[in-house]
């Protein structure tokens, strides 16, 4: 088990680095429980995301997934056990924590530009105080290169497409340069273009700047080539494997709770299909 260095990072020839000390995980639960509205939405969950990670979180509808992402920010408190992300107890504001949440908060008709939306994402960050308007405008020229956006960073939020939207929400997460990008189903609503669009951007950010992925989704087939581990919601319990050890057709039956074939073909390429 490698002890250092302290954080995902790329080496000299371009390789992502995985850190798995327990003392550098991005994410560590030890018998984690959370409850909401009095009522318990999962527990028993002890696990570590290694930093430098891409994860995919899974699990079926109402299972708890936006829910850990909330615990993962700070935003809800656990009903019981520990959590420490990047090593210290989760707080809100954290500009180290870029999030993409589920179905994008703005209304889709919104008139703000593209910049501004990606500029919320200084709001309630340390990182962003004290920064004067030409910082902010070079900040979120950087967010937006790094999303490929600069093309339509002036255009109106509710004009662009779903991936384009998509692009601006991920910006605004960077907007930070964060540790950890937690994205909650980024993929919804995408046609299949776009779903590998947004897949390639994050392993980019993954890959290039050792960002620690966690990646919510439903479908784990655009995300195959480049995930190295999965967090699973079952039976009220997250649980974390390798790639390996989870894209597997007992497993993912178990899972989905319907019969899913996984196949690997002679090039590498592995996917699942419901039977
Ligand atoms: N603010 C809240 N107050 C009370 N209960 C909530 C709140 N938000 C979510 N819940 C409940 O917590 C449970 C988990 O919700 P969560 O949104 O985390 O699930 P999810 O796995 O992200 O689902 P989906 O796939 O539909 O996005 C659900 O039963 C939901 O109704
Ligand atoms: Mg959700």
């Amino acid at each position: 088990m490698a002890t250092t260095p302290a954080s995902g990072s790329v080496d000299g020839a371009g390789r992502k680095q995985i850190v798995t000390s327990l003392a550098t995980a991005a994410i560590a639960m030890r018998d984690v429980a959370v409850a909401r509205g009095g009522r318990q939405i999962w527990s028993g969950a002890t696990l570590e995301i290694p930093r430098g990670s891409f994860t995919a979180l899974i699990g079926p509808n109402g299972s708890g997934k936006s829910t850990l992402a909330s615990l993962v920010l700070g935003q809800l408190q656990p009903s019981n056990g520990s959590l420490s992300v990047l090593g210290e107890v989760p707080h809100r504001g954290n500009p180290a924590i870029g999030l993409v949440p589920q179905n994008h908060a703005l209304d889709k008709a919104s008139a703000v530009q593209c910049r501004d939306v990606v500029a919320l994402g200084l709001a309630g960050t340390r990182w962003g105080m004290g920064l004067r308007g030409k910082q902010v405008g070079l900040a979120v020229d950087a967010a937006l290169e790094a999303v490929d956006g600069m093309t339509f960073g002036k255009r109106r939020f509710g004009e662009v497409s779903g991936g384009q939207q998509q692009r601006v929400s991920i910006a605004q997460a960077l907007i930070t340069s964060p540790e950890m990008l937690v994205l909650d189903e980024p993929l919804a609503g995408l046609d299949l273009l776009g779903q590998v669009e947004i897949v390639e951007l994050v392993h980019h950010i993954n890959h290039d700047r050792g960002v620690t992925v966690v990646f919510i989704t439903h479908d784990l087939n655009p995300l195959l080539a480049h995930i190295d581990s999965v967090l699973y919601i079952h039976n009220g319990t997250p649980q974390f494997g390798t790639t390996d050890e989870v894209v597997d057709s007992d497993v993912l039956t178990e899972l989905y709770g319907t019969p899913v074939q996984v196949t690997r073909t002679a090039d590498g390429c592995v996917f699942t299909r419901a039977e």
